[in-house]
């Protein structure tokens, strides 16, 4: 499959979809590399470790801070790692996010290379240069930007991967579909059964039209200030609706795309057949579409979410399917649309 060039801040990444991780020795030297991965890419991926120096971490949520790290920083002084070594992530979001820090803060920055194995870190995670790890229950409040050199994206990882973990992937391709490609949308309500089958040309067309939506959007906007904002369609809600019910992120993505379609809905930018359209495609996911959970709890966290400016919060609405517009919405017609919304529900 065709490779796609993301260059930011003058420096370029290379994106390889669909190509096998037997491949990264043309990357890096398997003498001169470590590979950070968590437990569970250990145990079932190892074979295809084997000719590198592996850092293993613990997966999961709660082992994404400094402390992680910090794990890390020693190891790579232990194994006297210096400045011509490459740090390469083998995992999900998780992995790429803290290996991203490590890798640019260890020696002031090694080159770095990802090769996601979740269909999130696929298509989200691994691509756009932003890592990091959480920090007294904050997600992501101390990370950098920067690029990592190559993302190697082998889709035989996805085989072994939980079907709720694939789901938290889809829920970000529909995203990406609904801010920006009404075909690629159209595509995944004809062939839900074949994507979730991982039929290889079907993960093929939603992982590289996925990637080229996130790095055009990417390559025009860094840092975050414009429309970048459009891939935080359905977040807002959605990562309040995570914090206060603890929902996994791609059902509270998916909750909170249903919200921001019928706020479009309410201000008149979306028609009501595509609110429901979207709603029946998540459906067929099993991903949910309703809130279940207390007002107050969701927007006691919209109101601590750290993207919130002075008392507005830059809201993605769509502008029919396919188009993403942002506007500012108060936090108070925020409250009272969630509220709102809930009694239509
Ligand atoms: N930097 C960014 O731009 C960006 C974008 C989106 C999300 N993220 C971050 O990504 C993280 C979520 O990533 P995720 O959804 O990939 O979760 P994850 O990294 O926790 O991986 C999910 C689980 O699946 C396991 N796993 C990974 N690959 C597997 C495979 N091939 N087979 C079987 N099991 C496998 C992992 O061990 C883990 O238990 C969050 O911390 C989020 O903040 C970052
Ligand atoms: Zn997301």
């Amino acid at each position: 499959m065709k490779s796609i060039d993301l260059s930011i801040a003058g420096k370029t990444c290379i994106i390889l979809p669909g190509t096998s991780f037997d491949s990264l020795n043309k990357f890096c030297a398997p003498d001169n590399t470590v590979i950070i991965c968590d437990k569970n890419i250990r145990i079932l991926h190892g074979d295809k470790l084997s000719p590198y120096r592996i850092i293993e971490v613990e997966p999961g949520e709660g082992h994404k801070t400094l402390e992680t790290v910090n794990t890390i920083y020693e190891q790579l002084l232990t194994i006297e790692t210096d400045r011509s070594t490459t740090i390469v992530g083998v995992g999900g979001g998780i992995i790429c996010d803290i290996t991203g820090f490590a890798a640019t803060t260890y020696l002031r920055g090694l080159a770095c290379g990802f090769a996601p194995t979740t269909l999130l870190a696929q298509v989200d995670a691994s691509v756009g240069g932003k890592n990091g790890v959480n920090y007294h229950g904050y997600k992501n409040l101390i990370g950098t930007f920067n690029q990592p050199g190559f993302v190697l994206c082998d889709f035989s990882f996805l085989r072994t991967l939980p079907y709720d973990e694939l789901r938290n992937g889809i829920a970000e391709v529909i995203k990406s579909a609904l801010i920006s490609d009404s075909t690629l949308f159209e595509y995944i309500e004809k062939n839900c059964k074949v994507i979730i089958s991982l039929n290889n040309d079907a993960v093929e067309r939603i992982v590289g039209d996925s990637l080229k939506i996130k790095t055009d959007i990417v390559s025009r906007d860094e840092k975050e200030s414009g429309e970048r904002r459009k891939l935080n369609f359905g977040h807002t809600i959605g990562h309040a609706i995570e914090k206060a019910i603890g929902l996994r992120h791609g059902e509270a993505i998916s909750i909170g795309m249903v919200l921001a379609a019928k706020l479009s809905e309410m201000r008149g930018t979306l028609a009501r057949e595509d609110v429901l359209r979207i709603e029946s495609l998540l459906t067929s996911f099993n991903l949910p579409t309703e809130i279940g959970s207390d007002r107050d709890a969701i927007m006691d966290a919209i109101r601590k979410d750290k993207k919130r400016e002075g008392t507005d919060i830059h809201f993605v609405l769509l502008n029919g399917i396919g188009n993403a517009i942002i506007e500012t919405i108060g936090i108070t017609e925020l409250e009272e649309a969630i509220f709102d919304l809930r009694q239509h529900l």
